[in-house]
């Protein structure tokens, strides 16, 4: 699996080391279809200009999807896509006094011109972030079509075989 971003089609990104925690799914989601990634901790406001020459430089070398993980003011996302036309797509980090609400609504205020997708607060939110980042890239590569629906044939298969304690 390529963990440079110099070869990855998709840039996993977050604001802080402690957003791992949330981010790891997506890293896992990507492994599991074989997609080439990578991840890496810049911030918006701790490191801008190397957030800056990072991601031109991974939108100039064929990233095709951000996704940006970050918690509080969450301008991670809005900074990331300020600086690429490719979809970024942010996770708000659940953590601090509003437990994510407020990186959900900064992610979601973006101001016409310049958007920025957003999935739900916290771990459901990096894992649907990942499986949409690949549904994006299923557009223009077959074969993640393909894995996709697979994923959800095995869900509904696991889900089609629960048997509830229910006698
Ligand atoms: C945001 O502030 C990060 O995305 C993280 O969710 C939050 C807290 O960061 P740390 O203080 O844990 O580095 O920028």
């Amino acid at each position: 699996m390529e963990h440079s971003c110099e070869k990855a089609l998709i840039a996993i990104i977050m604001g802080s080391e402690s957003d791992w925690e949330t981010m790891h799914r997506a890293h896992t989601i990507m492994k599991d279809f074989g997609v080439p990634h990578c991840c890496r901790v810049l911030s918006a406001h701790r490191t801008p200009d190397l957030l800056a020459e990072r991601v031109r430089t991974a939108d100039a070398n064929g990233v095709e999807v951000f996704i940006a993980g970050a918690g509080l003011s969450a301008a991670l996302p809005g900074a990331i896509a300020a600086l690429t036309t490719k979809p970024v797509i942010g996770v708000p980090i659940q953590t601090g006094a509003y437990n994510g609400q407020d990186a959900l609504l900064a992610m979601v205020q973006m101001p016409p011109g310049v958007p920025v997708g957003a999935t739900t607060i916290g771990p459901a939110g990096a894992t649907n972030a990942a499986l949409l980042a690949i549904s994006i890239l299923a557009n223009s590569h077959p074969e993640y079509r393909e894995k996709l629906q697979q994923y959800r044939e095995e869900q509904v298969a696991r889900v089609a075989a629960i048997k509830l304690p229910c006698e």
